[in-house]
């Protein structure tokens, strides 16, 4: 399946939920929901539903409101109850997609699940097909691929393929790899699984040594076409991919890439926010894309550039995603330039002897104060005694 579209798989309602503090309630879910469809994820995790009544129904609830747009799918393990269960809270979605799991790596199978390498293939053939019966779509994640041995991964996959999966998941489930190791991962069993290419390969990556997005974008330069990421990275431990950080990456950089997606980016800043008031995780500034200093200039040589031409410190325009903040900041690092061009703004001109009186003055009061706002800046110049 060589196609040029990434499909974006969101699952901040179902893995970004399982960050210790974040839960959700329901109705604050359909709220994300909503905000997800508008943002055109194409696939949308809403939940794990024999976890708990409340996740079954928020799965149901999502399923029934979300009608057109993204894909709909609930998480089971390799479990006929979890199967079945999850049918039912997707009873209601016009396209659901069951999405099933087990662990593929020694480790896990040996001191977790407690079984051989053959009953995790005989799992893997039931659960899949027991979830085909049910007419939906499914997904297979080898939990814990990449510290799953190489040719047990494409007996598991070769399985879940002949058991009717058509999306096959290839998690990074602590956050282990590195990028070349990924692309290794992807490039093996895309070449060597019989029926590779009428699937879907997808990864999901978690960020315990911070290399989540470097390792999904990663695994879409090795074939994958499915990215599982959440809104503002939250999740798990450290976290999953940051959607916005993987999408805006495959934007600024598509000549590299050569791909795309289906998102509308300007929405980036309004979800980020919307995920951040209800999961009560905060955005850190700096974070990429979404941080509030995400497209602020401070220092003096970055303003003077900035204001000649943005793209001397600007890869992304700040509208692309949605963002208002940004641009010049006024501080103790900004210059004359900077200084200039805001008064300007503000309706001011400042011939060079009042300016160079004002700059001084601006730069004592920046040495006391982070941020020099316009109120600030009126003061300042009521103390030059021009009238304002
Ligand atoms: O990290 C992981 O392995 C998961 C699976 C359930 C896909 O979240
Ligand atoms: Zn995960």
């Amino acid at each position: 399946m060589d196609s040029q579209i990434v499909r974006i798989f969101d699952t901040t309602l179902r893995d970004g939920e399982q960050s210790p503090g974040a839960s959700m309630q329901k109705e604050e879910k359909l709220l994300v929901a909503r905000q997800l469809a508008r943002l055109g994820v194409d696939v949308i995790e809403a939940g794990f539903p024999v976890a708990s009544p409340d996740d079954f129904s928020a799965v149901s609830a999502i399923s029934k409101d979300i009608q057109d747009g993204p894909i709909i799918c609930a998480l089971a393990r390799a479990v006929d109850r979890d199967i079945t269960v999850a049918a039912e809270a997707l009873s209601g979605a016009s396209r659901g997609r069951i999405h099933t799991f087990i662990a593929t790596s020694p480790l896990h199978m040996e001191k977790k699940l407690k079984m051989s390498e053959d009953q995790v293939l005989k799992s893997i053939f039931k659960s899949v097909s027991m979830a085909r019966g049910y007419g939906y779509e499914v997904e297979f994640s080898a939990e814990d691929a990449t510290r799953s041995e190489p040719d047990f991964l494409i007996r598991a996959v070769t399985c879940a393929i002949e058991a009717g999966a058509g999306i096959i998941n290839l998690p990074d489930t602590v956050g282990y790899a590195v990028p070349s190791q990924i692309s290794e991962m992807f490039r093996n069993l895309i070449s060597r699984v019989p029926g590779a290419g009428n699937v879907i390969f997808s990864c999901h990556c978690h960020d315990d040594l911070g290399l989540s997005v470097a390792n999904s974008l990663a695994a879409v330069e090795a074939g994958a076409r499915q990215v599982e990421c959440t809104i503002n990275g939250i999740g798990e431990r450290a976290g999953n991919a940051a959607l916005e950080e993987i999408v805006m990456a495959l934007k600024v950089r598509k000549p590299y890439f050569g791909v795309e997606t289906a998102i509308r980016t300007e929405e980036f800043t309004k979800t980020s926010r919307l995920v951040s008031t209800v999961t009560g995780m905060m955005v850190q500034p700096n974070k990429a894309i979404v941080g509030e200093n995400a497209f602020a200039h401070e220092s003096g040589i970055h303003q003077d550039g900035y204001l000649k031409d943005k793209k001397t410190y600007e890869i992304m325009g700040r509208e692309q995603v949605g963002a208002s903040a940004g641009g010049l900041i006024l501080g103790k690092h900004s210059g004359r330039h900077a200084l200039k061009d805001r008064l300007l703004t503000m309706g001011y001109s400042f011939g060079e002897e009042e300016l160079n009186d004002l700059y001084d003055r601006f730069k004592k009061l920046a040495d006391q104060k982070k941020e020099i706002f316009e109120e600030d800046i009126e003061t300042l110049i009521v103390a030059t005694g021009r009238k304002t």
